[in-house]
Protein backbone atom coordinates (compact mmCIF):
# COMPACT_ATOMS: atom_id res chain seq x y z
CA UNK A 1 0.00 0.00 0.00
CA UNK A 2 1.23 3.24 -1.23
CA UNK A 3 2.06 5.16 1.89
CA UNK A 4 -0.06 8.33 3.23
CA UNK A 5 0.12 11.47 2.54
CA UNK A 6 0.33 14.24 5.13
CA UNK A 7 -0.85 17.41 5.06
CA UNK A 8 1.02 19.58 7.63
CA UNK A 9 -0.69 22.72 9.11
CA UNK A 10 2.26 25.69 9.54
CA UNK A 11 0.73 28.11 11.96
CA UNK A 12 0.74 26.89 15.49
CA UNK A 13 2.30 23.61 14.79
CA UNK A 14 5.64 23.49 12.28
CA UNK A 15 5.77 27.39 12.88
CA UNK A 16 5.86 28.92 16.58
CA UNK A 17 2.69 31.76 16.75
CA UNK A 18 4.01 32.86 20.12
CA UNK A 19 7.13 33.17 19.15
CA UNK A 20 7.21 36.29 19.44
CA UNK A 21 6.72 36.47 23.43
CA UNK A 22 10.25 38.11 23.83
CA UNK A 23 10.24 40.67 21.17
CA UNK A 24 7.09 41.92 22.16
CA UNK A 25 8.47 42.28 25.68
CA UNK A 26 10.20 45.05 24.62
CA UNK A 27 6.64 46.67 24.18
CA UNK A 28 4.14 45.09 25.97
CA UNK A 29 6.06 44.21 29.84
CA UNK A 30 4.47 42.37 31.46
CA UNK A 31 1.28 41.80 29.03
CA UNK A 32 3.74 40.16 26.40
CA UNK A 33 2.23 36.59 26.36
CA UNK A 34 -1.51 37.89 27.06
CA UNK A 35 -1.17 39.86 23.85
CA UNK A 36 0.67 37.13 21.67
CA UNK A 37 -2.73 35.16 23.05
CA UNK A 38 -5.04 37.71 21.87
CA UNK A 39 -2.86 38.34 18.70
CA UNK A 40 -3.68 34.64 17.26
CA UNK A 41 -7.20 34.08 18.49
CA UNK A 42 -8.05 36.86 16.80
CA UNK A 43 -6.19 36.54 13.81
CA UNK A 44 -8.00 32.92 13.74
CA UNK A 45 -11.00 34.33 14.85
CA UNK A 46 -10.79 37.04 11.52
CA UNK A 47 -9.99 34.13 9.42
CA UNK A 48 -12.84 32.03 9.91
CA UNK A 49 -15.64 35.06 10.02
CA UNK A 50 -14.14 35.77 6.51
CA UNK A 51 -14.80 32.42 5.23
CA UNK A 52 -17.99 32.61 6.31
CA UNK A 53 -18.83 36.03 5.31
CA UNK A 54 -16.94 35.19 2.10
CA UNK A 55 -15.16 37.88 2.31
CA UNK A 56 -11.53 36.78 1.66
CA UNK A 57 -8.53 38.83 2.14
CA UNK A 58 -5.22 37.13 2.65
CA UNK A 59 -4.17 35.62 6.10
CA UNK A 60 -1.66 37.93 6.20
CA UNK A 61 -4.61 40.59 6.11
CA UNK A 62 -6.06 38.33 9.15
CA UNK A 63 -3.29 39.12 11.06
CA UNK A 64 -2.02 42.75 10.64
CA UNK A 65 -5.99 43.40 11.51
CA UNK A 66 -5.29 40.96 14.67
CA UNK A 67 -2.79 43.00 16.03
CA UNK A 68 -4.39 46.58 15.51
CA UNK A 69 -7.13 44.44 18.10
CA UNK A 70 -4.57 43.22 20.58
CA UNK A 71 -2.79 47.02 20.62
CA UNK A 72 -6.33 48.20 21.81
CA UNK A 73 -7.05 45.34 23.68
CA UNK A 74 -4.24 45.63 25.74
CA UNK A 75 -3.57 49.01 25.52
CA UNK A 76 -0.46 48.53 23.94
CA UNK A 77 -0.48 51.76 21.91
CA UNK A 78 2.36 51.03 19.29
CA UNK A 79 3.49 53.18 16.39
CA UNK A 80 3.08 52.34 12.57
CA UNK A 81 7.22 51.46 12.29
CA UNK A 82 6.54 48.90 15.59
CA UNK A 83 3.86 47.32 13.91
CA UNK A 84 5.58 46.92 10.50
CA UNK A 85 8.80 45.56 12.26
CA UNK A 86 6.27 42.83 14.12
CA UNK A 87 4.49 41.59 11.18
CA UNK A 88 8.54 41.53 9.31
CA UNK A 89 8.86 39.05 12.27
CA UNK A 90 6.18 37.50 11.95
CA UNK A 91 6.69 36.41 8.50
CA UNK A 92 10.31 34.41 9.87
CA UNK A 93 8.94 33.04 13.20
CA UNK A 94 10.75 29.98 14.13
CA UNK A 95 10.14 26.27 13.71
CA UNK A 96 9.19 24.11 16.62
CA UNK A 97 12.60 21.96 18.11
CA UNK A 98 11.34 18.96 17.04
CA UNK A 99 10.43 19.72 13.22
CA UNK A 100 13.09 19.26 11.24
CA UNK A 101 14.06 15.78 13.05
CA UNK A 102 10.35 14.62 13.05
CA UNK A 103 9.86 15.72 9.03
CA UNK A 104 13.50 14.08 7.78
CA UNK A 105 12.44 10.87 9.59
CA UNK A 106 9.04 10.85 7.65
CA UNK A 107 10.91 11.22 4.37
CA UNK A 108 13.12 8.26 5.09
CA UNK A 109 10.29 6.56 5.80
CA UNK A 110 8.69 7.27 2.45
CA UNK A 111 5.87 9.57 3.47
CA UNK A 112 4.32 11.69 1.03
CA UNK A 113 4.75 15.32 2.66
CA UNK A 114 3.07 18.43 1.78
CA UNK A 115 2.66 22.10 4.15
CA UNK A 116 -1.48 22.66 3.58
CA UNK A 117 -1.88 26.52 5.60
CA UNK A 118 -4.35 29.33 5.73
CA UNK A 119 -1.34 31.44 5.02
CA UNK A 120 -0.49 32.28 1.20
CA UNK A 121 1.54 30.15 -0.86
CA UNK A 122 4.52 32.81 -1.06
CA UNK A 123 4.05 33.57 2.74
CA UNK A 124 4.81 30.00 3.93
CA UNK A 125 7.42 29.69 1.27
CA UNK A 126 9.15 31.93 2.92
CA UNK A 127 8.70 31.02 6.26
CA UNK A 128 9.84 27.48 5.60
CA UNK A 129 12.28 28.44 3.80
CA UNK A 130 13.60 30.85 6.95
CA UNK A 131 13.57 27.66 8.85
CA UNK A 132 15.59 25.68 6.67
CA UNK A 133 12.71 23.37 6.30
CA UNK A 134 11.32 24.06 2.76
CA UNK A 135 13.25 21.24 0.72
CA UNK A 136 11.74 18.49 3.60
CA UNK A 137 8.06 19.44 1.59
CA UNK A 138 7.14 17.83 -1.56
CA UNK A 139 5.01 21.54 -1.95
CA UNK A 140 2.63 23.64 -0.40
CA UNK A 141 -1.14 24.16 -0.75
CA UNK A 142 -2.71 27.57 0.24
CA UNK A 143 -6.42 28.33 1.38
CA UNK A 144 -5.54 31.13 -1.12
CA UNK A 145 -6.62 29.06 -4.04
CA UNK A 146 -10.07 28.28 -3.21
CA UNK A 147 -10.24 32.03 -1.70
CA UNK A 148 -11.52 30.26 1.66
CA UNK A 149 -10.12 29.23 5.32
CA UNK A 150 -10.06 26.73 7.06
CA UNK A 151 -11.93 24.57 8.45
CA UNK A 152 -14.22 24.90 5.07
CA UNK A 153 -14.51 21.41 4.12
CA UNK A 154 -13.66 22.78 0.69
CA UNK A 155 -10.40 23.57 1.61
CA UNK A 156 -9.96 20.09 3.20
CA UNK A 157 -10.89 18.57 -0.36
CA UNK A 158 -9.22 20.84 -2.37
CA UNK A 159 -6.28 19.68 -0.43
CA UNK A 160 -7.15 15.89 -1.67
CA UNK A 161 -7.31 16.87 -4.81
CA UNK A 162 -4.10 18.77 -5.62
CA UNK A 163 -2.17 16.01 -3.67
CA UNK A 164 -3.92 13.31 -5.91
CA UNK A 165 -4.90 11.32 -2.59
CA UNK A 166 -8.33 10.24 -0.75
CA UNK A 167 -9.23 11.11 2.68
CA UNK A 168 -8.68 7.59 3.71
CA UNK A 169 -5.00 7.59 3.17
CA UNK A 170 -4.61 11.30 3.90
CA UNK A 171 -3.94 12.62 7.08
CA UNK A 172 -3.74 16.29 8.42
CA UNK A 173 -1.03 16.74 11.44
CA UNK A 174 -2.20 19.71 13.45
CA UNK A 175 -2.07 21.32 17.06
CA UNK A 176 -4.98 23.37 16.32
CA UNK A 177 -7.75 21.42 17.33
CA UNK A 178 -10.14 23.20 15.12
CA UNK A 179 -8.45 21.95 12.40
CA UNK A 180 -8.15 17.97 13.53
CA UNK A 181 -12.15 18.76 13.68
CA UNK A 182 -12.73 20.30 10.52
CA UNK A 183 -10.08 17.71 8.66
CA UNK A 184 -11.89 14.13 10.10
CA UNK A 185 -15.53 16.02 9.16
CA UNK A 186 -14.25 16.31 5.55
CA UNK A 187 -13.16 12.88 5.67
CA UNK A 188 -9.31 12.81 6.22
CA UNK A 189 -7.64 11.23 8.85
CA UNK A 190 -6.42 13.51 11.66
CA UNK A 191 -3.07 13.52 14.15
CA UNK A 192 -3.56 15.74 16.92
CA UNK A 193 0.08 17.28 18.31
CA UNK A 194 -0.31 18.01 22.03
CA UNK A 195 2.81 19.80 22.66
CA UNK A 196 1.55 20.64 25.73
CA UNK A 197 -0.01 18.46 28.60
CA UNK A 198 -2.29 21.84 29.49
CA UNK A 199 -4.01 22.10 25.55
CA UNK A 200 -7.30 21.08 25.55
CA UNK A 201 -9.25 19.38 22.59
CA UNK A 202 -13.02 20.95 21.82
CA UNK A 203 -15.40 18.70 23.46
CA UNK A 204 -17.13 18.22 20.48
CA UNK A 205 -17.78 14.08 19.94
CA UNK A 206 -14.88 14.00 17.36
CA UNK A 207 -11.58 12.26 18.26
CA UNK A 208 -8.33 12.83 16.72
CA UNK A 209 -7.44 9.78 14.71
CA UNK A 210 -4.47 9.68 16.70
CA UNK A 211 -2.66 12.00 19.36
CA UNK A 212 0.80 12.30 19.87
CA UNK A 213 3.09 15.12 22.18
CA UNK A 214 6.02 15.34 19.61
CA UNK A 215 6.56 15.67 15.77
CA UNK A 216 9.46 12.92 17.35
CA UNK A 217 6.69 10.24 17.39
CA UNK A 218 4.73 10.60 14.74
CA UNK A 219 6.56 8.03 12.27
CA UNK A 220 6.34 5.17 14.78
CA UNK A 221 2.72 6.42 15.90
CA UNK A 222 1.12 6.39 12.45
CA UNK A 223 3.77 3.45 11.25
CA UNK A 224 2.07 1.11 13.46
CA UNK A 225 -1.44 2.76 13.32
CA UNK A 226 -1.36 1.26 9.59
CA UNK A 227 0.68 -1.95 10.56
CA UNK A 228 -2.51 -2.79 12.60
CA UNK A 229 -5.03 -2.23 9.73
CA UNK A 230 -6.16 1.33 11.31
C1 LIG B 1 -2.61 27.39 9.29
C2 LIG B 1 -3.31 28.01 10.48
C3 LIG B 1 -4.48 27.18 10.91
O1 LIG B 1 -1.37 27.40 9.13
O2 LIG B 1 -2.57 28.22 11.57
O3 LIG B 1 -3.36 26.90 8.45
Amino acid sequence: MMKPTLAFDVYGTLIDTHGLVSRLRETAGEKAEEFSRIWRQKQLEYSFRRGLMQNYESFAVCTRNALDYACAYCRVPLIGVQKEELLDSYRKLPAFGDVEEGLKTLNASGFRIYAFSNGSAEAVEKLLAASGIRELFLDVVSVEELQSFKPDPAVYYHFLERSGTTGGNAWLISCNPFDVIGAISAGMRAVWVRRSPEAIFDPWGFEPTLTVSSLAELEEHISAWMLNGG
